[in-house]
């Protein structure tokens, strides 16, 4: 038997899973719009896994006994100021996220709830890793600014140029 207090936290969960995707989804939007259709590209496959998570703590709620009941989904926000913006708004976004399984994997052990651990172990890993992926692209987008900025640098120098 599940908790009903754990239903309830794997219910908001499941929301939180969906939220992501819409999320994703809605920051894929912003990329095609500015006509990044690689950044877009990486956001579709996000979407897809988040839908993904949400789907796992659904089967697992009907696998003990439990009626999931779906939420309504915010609507996220639509627009960013920069690639650099949008992503590290992924990474806010899932810092948060692990903040949830984390206090969820604390609930599990309270309750002695072993099936749903052993499940939120699965979660843990990929918290790193998606804290991670969002964390590399920042570093590859810092790179690249600091590229532009030395390119500014030298059309300054280059400005400089007097006539023969
Ligand atoms: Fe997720
Ligand atoms: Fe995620």
């Amino acid at each position: 038997m599940i908790s009903k207090t754990m239903e309830n936290a794997i219910n908001e969960q499941i929301n939180k899973e969906l939220y992501s995707s819409y999320l994703y989804l809605s920051m894929a939007a912003y990329f095609e719009s500015i006509n990044l259709g690689g950044f877009a590209k990486w956001m579709y496959v996000q979407e897809g896994e988040e839908r993904e998570h949400g789907m796992k703590f659904y089967h697992h709620l009907i696998e003990r006994g439990a009626h999931p009941q779906l939420k309504a989904i915010a609507g996220p926000e639509t627009e960013w100021v920069s690639p650099m913006a949008c992503m590290e708004a992924v990474y806010e976004h899932e810092q948060g996220i692990t903040k949830s399984i984390n206090a969820l994997y604390e609930l599990a052990m309270k309750e002695k709830d072993y099936p749903v651990q052993i499940m939120l172990q699965w979660f843990i890993s990929e918290q790193v890793e998606e804290e991670k992926n969002a964390l590399d692209i920042i570093e590859s987008l810092k790179r690249i600014e600091a590229h532009d900025t030395a390119v500014l640098m030298l059309d300054k120098q280059l400005g400089k140029r007097g006539g023969d």
